[in-house]
């Protein structure tokens, strides 16, 4: 029987250290770019692809996104009363009708493969997606989870949204190695969790867009720690693609890594750049202030 992705995980537990001290007591997945925060940008483009239950894996410092989904009645009222109409649709409506949200709490911050076992009772056995919000993809016509379900209805299988990083950064990432199928995508022979760039298979790097089939829970339920002491999704994969085909997708779109300072600054500026009502003064502030001082 065909099956359609419904089912998204945002696995929003992490610590974030890298972003200390702004995310000790805020989650990283709230920091904005521009004006919306980062997990409301990964809920709309899982949205678009059709997702229709997103499962948010929390921890004791995230209550701020629980609130971001929920009303608030306060600040309804008082745009009501200010007649600021287009603001109270645009927080009225961040989740359209028919989409719900489920949360559930990862006591401790075991990793990334623990985060997505945690979801486990909520998903069921049915295939469903992983989104990492701290990886903003932008998109110039269709996200980039709408281009991996285009692909999960064709093939039915588990895939990975992967691109071409520098050598020399393969520590950062999951790194692939596939047997060429038709570009953009091939089966995935081999994945392995941060290798030195020596013995990387590749430079393909995992980013934070996957379908999972339901398989990857009863494997995550054997997964010992593995890199950094923490239970890795890549190691759960690395089982699963002995059982069952993986295809690792070079999706379309610019990949910012917003849980770096560096890539979060770079998505914040071109976000601005492109910002209808930011767009010209911005321009104008960066061309006076910034680019003389570059020459
Ligand atoms: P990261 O590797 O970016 O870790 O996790 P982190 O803790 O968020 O950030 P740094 O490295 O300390 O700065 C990748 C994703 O997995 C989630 C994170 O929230 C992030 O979306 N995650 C990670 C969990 O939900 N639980 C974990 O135990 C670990």
């Amino acid at each position: 029987m065909v099956q359609k992705i419904r089912t998204a995980v945002f696995p929003v537990a992490g610590l974030g250290t890298r972003f200390l001290p702004a995310t000790k007591a805020n989650p990283k997945e709230m920091l904005p770019v521009v004006d919306k925060p980062l997990i409301q940008y990964a809920a709309e483009e899982a949205i678009a692809a059709g997702i229709t239950e997103l499962v948010f894996v929390t921890s004791s410092s995230k209550r701020a996104i629980e609130d971001h989904f929920d009303r608030n009645f306060e600040l309804e009222s008082t745009l009501q009363a200010r007649g600021k109409d287009d603001l109270l649709m645009e927080v009225r409506n961040i989740l359209p009708k028919g989409v719900s949200c489920v949360y559930i709490r990862q006591p401790e911050a075991l990793g990334l493969g623990h985060a997505v076992l945690c979801a486990k009772n909520v998903v069921g056995n049915h295939p469903f997606a992983v989104i990492l919000a701290d990886d903003l993809i932008d998109d110039n016509q269709e996200g980039c989870l709408s281009q991996m379900t285009a692909l999960y209805d064709e093939h039915q299988c588990s895939l990975l949204g992967v691109e071409r990083i520098d050598p020399n950064d393969t520590e950062k990432y999951g790194v692939v190695k596939t047997i060429a199928g038709d570009a953009p995508f091939g089966k995935v022979e081999e994945i392995v969790e941060k290798p030195s760039p020596d013995v990387a298979p590749s430079n393909l790097a995992v980013v934070g867009r996957y379908i999972l089939s339901p398989r990857i829970f009863e494997i995550l339920e054997n997964t010992g720690k593995g890199a950094g002491g923490e239970i890795q999704l890549t190691d759960a994969i690395a089982e699963l693609l002995t059982e069952e085909d993986v295809l690792a997708y070079e999706f379309e779109g610019k990949r910012y890594d917003c849980g770096s300072k560096l890539g979060y600054l770079t998505a914040t500026v071109e976000y601005a750049l492109k910002h209808p009502s930011l767009k010209d003064s911005f321009l104008e502030y960066l061309s006076t202030y910034c680019l003389p001082a570059k020459r």
